[in-house]
Formats: C-alpha cells, sequence, structure tokens
C-alpha cells in the first residue's frame, strides 16, 4: 500500500486523532499530511505500521534506538523491572547501576543526576551553570538545537530579516517569548573562531556558559573544528564560563561520547535518547565541581533538582542494559558502517545526476539538496530554497514508499541490526526516490 491512500487505517487514525489533538498530533515529528503513518510493531531495524506496511526504521526514534527495536536484553530488563514495580518514591540500585556505567566513561563525566527528557537536561545544566558562577547569561550557536528550554531555543530558526548583521541577535522561537529572557541569551556563530571569541568576550563577566553541540545537524553536519574547541577552552580558562556539551545525539559517535572523539573537555554534559534504551531520559554529567550545585545534602542545592518521575526505575533498568551493549566494538562497527552508507549514497546522488550532498558522522546521515558548502546555521537557511525544501520532502515521501523511514528533515540513522544489506537498499531506495522527485520537478 502506497502513501498517502484515503482507505488506509492510518487514514482512518488520522481523521480520528484531528478531533483529539491540534492539528491533528501531538508530537510535531510525527506529523505528516494528509495523515500520520501509524505504527503496529517493530523489531530489530524493521518497523510494520497499521496497514502491514513494512520499512526498514532509518530514523531509530531520532537517534534513539542504537540497538534497535525490542531488543531482547532490554526488553527482559524491562519487563523484570516492570514486575518489581513501576515508580515510587525511594531510591533505587538500578540508578546507581545506570550511573556507574556512565560516569568514568570520559573525565570530565564523574557526577551525573538524570532527568526524564533531554530538554530538561538541559535545562538543568543551564540553571546549574548559573548557580555555579553566579552569572546570568548563555552563549549558544544560531540555529543548533538543544531542546525546548526557552534559553536553549533562542535564535533556533532566525530569518535574514531578524537575525542581524555582524554578530547574531537572540530572537525568539515560540511567539511571544519574553524580550527579558533574550537578553540574557548571547548568539555565537557555528565554527567562526574569530567572531565567536569576540562575541564571547563581549560578555565574559556575566556569562554562565557556552552551550554546544559538536556535530549540529541545522549547521550542515560537519563537526566542530579544532581551532573553535580551543577557543572555548581558552575562554573558559580566561573567563571563568562553563562549557556545556549537549551530547543528547552525539554520544552514539564513540563509547566515551563525542567529546573524547573531538576532543573537548566540558564541565557539563547533557545526554539522552540513546542512554534510556528506548524509554524517556535525560541526564546532566559532569565535573565532581560542576555538579556539587546538585547537592541537597547539607540543605537546600545551589541549584535544586528533582522530578516526580526523575531516575524512573524502567528507564534506569532498560538504560543499564543498553550501556552494558554500548562497547568500543559495536559502536565501531556501526561508525563503520555508517561510512559504507555515506559511500553509497554519494554514489546515489551521483547517479542520479541531481543537486545534493549526503555530510554525517559515524551513525549520523544527512542528506541537502543543495551542492553548496553547508558550513553554518545561515549557509544552509541561504540552501534551504524553496524548491530544495520540496525535493527534500519529497525524497522522505518517496523513501516511504520505497520501503525506508527517515526524517522529514533529511536525516538518518543507524542501529545495531543492520547490515550491508540494509544499507544497500537504502542506497538503491534513495536513488529510486531521488529519480521520482526529479522526475516531478522537471
Ligand atoms: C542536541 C539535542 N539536545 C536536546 C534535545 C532534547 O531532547 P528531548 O527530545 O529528549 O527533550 C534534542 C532532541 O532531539 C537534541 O537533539
Amino acid at each position: 500500500m502506497a502513501y498517502p491512500d484515503p482507505h488506509s487505517r492510518s487514514a482512518a487514525l488520522g481523521a480520528r486523532a484531528r478531533a483529539v489533538f491540534p492539528g491533528g498530533g501531538t508530537r510535531g515529528l510525527t506529523q505528516l499530511s494528509p495523515y500520520p503513518i501509524y505504527a503496529k510493531e517493530a523489531h530489530g531495524c524493521r518497523v510494520t505500521d497499521v496497514d502491514g506496511v513494512e520499512r526498514i526504521d532509518f530514523i531509530n526514534n531520532y537517534t534513539v534506538q542504537l540497538f534497535g527495536h525490542s531488543h531482547p536484553a532490554i526488553v527482559e530488563a524491562v519487563v523484570t523491572q516492570a514486575e518489581r514495580f513501576m515508580s515510587l518514591t525511594l531510591a533505587t540500585e538500578s540508578e546507581i547501576e545506570l550511573a556507574e556505567q556512565i560516569c568514568g566513561r570520559a573525565p570530565s563525566l564523574q557526577h551525573i543526576r538524570f532527568t526524564n527528557t533531554g530538554t530538561e537536561a538541559v535545562m538543568h545544566a543551564i540553571k546549574g551553570a548559573r548557580a555555579f558562577t553566579g552569572r546570568p547569561k548563555i552563549a549558544k550557536c544560531e540555529g543548533v538545537y538543544h531542546g525546548a528550554y526557552d534559553y536553549a531555543e533562542a535564535s533556533l530558526d532566525p530569518d535574514p530579516q531578524s537575525w542581524g548583521t555582524d554578530r547574531p541577535r537572540p530572537v525568539g522561537y515560540a511567539k511571544a517569548t519574553p524580550a527579558g529572557l533574550l537578553q540574557d541569551a548571547v548568539i555565537i556563530p557555528f565554527n567562526d573562531v574569530a567572531g565567536t571569541r569576540a562575541i564571547l568576550e563581549r560578555h565574559a563577566d556575566e556569562l554562565a556558559a557556552v552551550l554546544i553541540d559538536l556535530v549540529p545537524a541545522r549547521c550542515g553536519g560537519a563537526p566542530m573544528s579544532p581551532a573553535y574547541i580551543e577557543m572555548l577552552h581558552e575562554f573558559r580558562r580566561a573567563s571563568g564560563a562553563l562549557i556545556i556539551d549537549d551530547e543528547v545525539i552525539t554520544f552514539r559517535l564513540h563509547e566515551r561520547g563525542a567529546q573524547t572523539l573531538y576532543g573537548l573537555e566540558p564541565d557539563l554534559t547533557t545526554l539522552g535518547k540513546v542512554i534510556g534504551g528506548g524509554l524517556p531520559i535525560g541526564a546532566v554529567a559532569g565535573t565532581a565541581d560542576a555538579m556539587a550545585v546538585y547537592d541537597s545534602s547539607a540543605g537546600k542545592a545551589a541549584c535544586p533538582q528533582s522530578g516526580t518521575f526523575t531516575a524512573n526505575p524502567l528507564s534506569m533498568a532498560a538504560g543499564v542494559a543498553a550501556m552494558r551493549m554500548f562497547t568500543a566494538e559495536n559502536v565501531e562497527r556501526l561508525n563503520t558502517l555508517g561510512e559504507s552508507a555515506r559511500a553509497k549514497l554519494r554514489e546515489a546522488f551521483r547517479i542520479a545526476g541531481c543537486e545534493g550532498q549526503v555530510t554525517g558522522e559515524g551513525s549520523l546521515i544527512l542528506f541537502h539538496m543543495s551542492d553548496e558548502p553547508l558550513t553554518d546555521y545561515r549557509a544552509v537557511y541561504r540552501a534551504g530554497t524553496e524548491g530544495r525544501a520540496r525535493r527534500l520532502d519529497g525524497l522522505f515521501r518517496a523513501l516511504l514508499n520505497h520501503g525506508v523511514v527517515t526524517s522529514t528533515s533529511g536525516m538518518a540513522c543507524l542501529s545495531t541490526p543492520m547490515e550491508e544489506a540494509e544499507i544497500d537498499h537504502l542506497a538503491d531506495a534513495v536513488l529510486a526516490s531521488l529519480r521520482t522527485v526529479e522526475r516531478e520537478a522537471a
């Protein structure tokens, strides 16, 4: 059955959903026009929808499912935990086990606090940095996504009319974001060493932290340069502002985190997605010194951090099972498969003879419909013309009908159940889909 089909079960569910959800959905990423595709079940790297259509899952809940769906070790851990208890107001051994699995993987990962999402982790890291330094401002790269906390959302999608000239202007993401809040956001250009240094130095005494992502998808998918990382280290030494390394996605690139791969020494690291094995999770980890702001053992913490579902036992159990498998061997195999995938996909673009490129690192893959160098948010924005946006959307939709799920934004990622056969399927599907897209655009 091809998508869309007005007679499908997904179409019928979509109609039901429109009666209860604004816009017919409760998660932006799953909303599709004319209706979302509803899942029935998923095993390994394959997902079957309610109409019985099976596809290879190349988005894995936006990079969460590194070990594929329903991995037996993770399912067993969750079922065993569910039979004991779901949630309660006592500490659990599994929270210590998951902390032990993560702490020590990199020198900066000394202490950890769990949250339920990456958004919450970034929020608590920002608040923690403020508490540690006694300063209000947070610097972040223009266009980079760090979850839904207002400060982290500053200048997420500014347009040329609002983004400022020589130095980026903080722009709200949600309508009516308070101007007062934006005054505490300092926006820096990704991988522009001199430009960023000048901006950071202007705010040196007021900055609590610089929040970064080492491989921000929305800046084209290339990693942060060594020179930029060195500049951040120097600025931290000179100013006392912390470095917050958002590894909610990038942690999957190395069993000791992307910070190990790229040589960053952060004070705080935010984690999520893969460390929960498929259940909701987030975490702030960092040096014992910086993490002491969350310590409430001797009275109110400098930065109180808690929550009803913090370190919920099911996520802890799933996370322990996942992190036990998050080994150098598994990660390296997946990263090698990623290299192979990018090479085969580049060949598919070449054979199709159409404009476009494939970027990414490790097991992360990004499709772009432009040949232009995509070095930062502004370059990506300028390259994203209406025609190219339509072609990217066309690629996503055509892939659905060639047995592949990616993301609407052109992201794909791999999971350990995949082999070269799945990569070949993806490359063939992309070639066929590009041909469809080009035919429709002609
Ligand atoms: C880099 C980064 N930070 C933070 C988040 C927010 O995580 P969550 O969706 O779990 O709130 C995301 C989510 O995609 C992310 O990619």
